[in-house]
């Protein structure tokens, strides 16, 4: 039997990000990373308010869900949408495994979570480069992930934020070894292994993989650099 998604969120984790993949064949690209080794297929939702770019919604997640399930992988996906709350059970219903939304996005953090839990998804609570580590305190009993921009949200490529690393160690203290810390953002084999070590467990990888002209040796690259399944 395949792991839960609890399960794969406990191990040592890189998460494809598909805002870097070609759209006009997206199953043949998911593939790959799925046959490389990839568990956690992370799918970045923005909604032109939050952030500046509209990019994708449920019915992709739906279009990915049948693909990602037979690989025992998981559906990651990271809203960078205003009010939250009123979306999460349509991206649960597509067949998300994991929703994550930011803390800034929503005065109703304990609600987004409860309803995302109740749906039986995983919970996810993301914060931005300039959002302190602190901000997860009163919420992190409720997460079985806790979300370290490393870059602002909104575009794929951009460069690593150095002071990140002291971050990632703030918020693995306040979260706790039951969570999973992932980081996202300029994320290549280098920024995984020292987020590894500051304590992110889970990393989320978009231009690495899928500008290299092979994604699945892109994967298995960083999938070494943080000795990741
Ligand atoms: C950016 C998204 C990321 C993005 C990362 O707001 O949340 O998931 O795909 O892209 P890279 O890995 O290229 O920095
Ligand atoms: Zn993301």
């Amino acid at each position: 039997m395949s792991a839960s998604p609890r399960e794969l969120l406990r191990g040592m984790r890189v998460a494809p990000s598909i805002l870097s993949a070609d759209f006009g064949r997206l199953h043949e690209q998911v593939g790959e990373v799925l046959q490389a080794g990839a568990r956690v297929i992370h799918v970045d939702v923005m909604d032109g308010h939050f952030v500046p770019p509209i990019t994708v919604g449920p019915l992709i997640v739906a279009g990915l869900a049948e693909q990602v399930r037979q690989a025992g992988a998981m559906i990651d996906v990271h809203l960078m949408i205003e009010r939250p709350e009123r979306q999460v059970a349509e991206f649960v219903r597509a067949g998300a495994h994991s929703v994550t939304f930011h803390a800034e996005a929503t005065p109703h953090l304990a609600y987004a979570a409860d309803l995302i839990r109740g749906d039986g998804a995983c919970v996810g609570v993301a914060i931005n480069p300039a959002t302190p580590a602190a901000a997860l305190g009163e919420i992190a009993s409720a997460l079985d992930l806790a979300l370290c921009m490393t870059v602002n949200p909104g575009w794929a490529g951009q460069a690593f934020i150095e002071h990140s690393i002291e971050k990632i160690a703030r918020v693995r203290a306040i979260v706790g070894d039951g969570v999973a810390v992932e980081v996202d953002g300029g994320i290549e084999p280098d920024t995984a292994a020292r987020s590894q070590r500051a304590g992110a467990n889970v990393f989320v990888a978009g231009s690495a993989i899928f500008d290299a002209p092979q994604p699945g040796e892109a994967y298995r690259e960083i999938a070494r650099a943080v000795g990741a399944e």
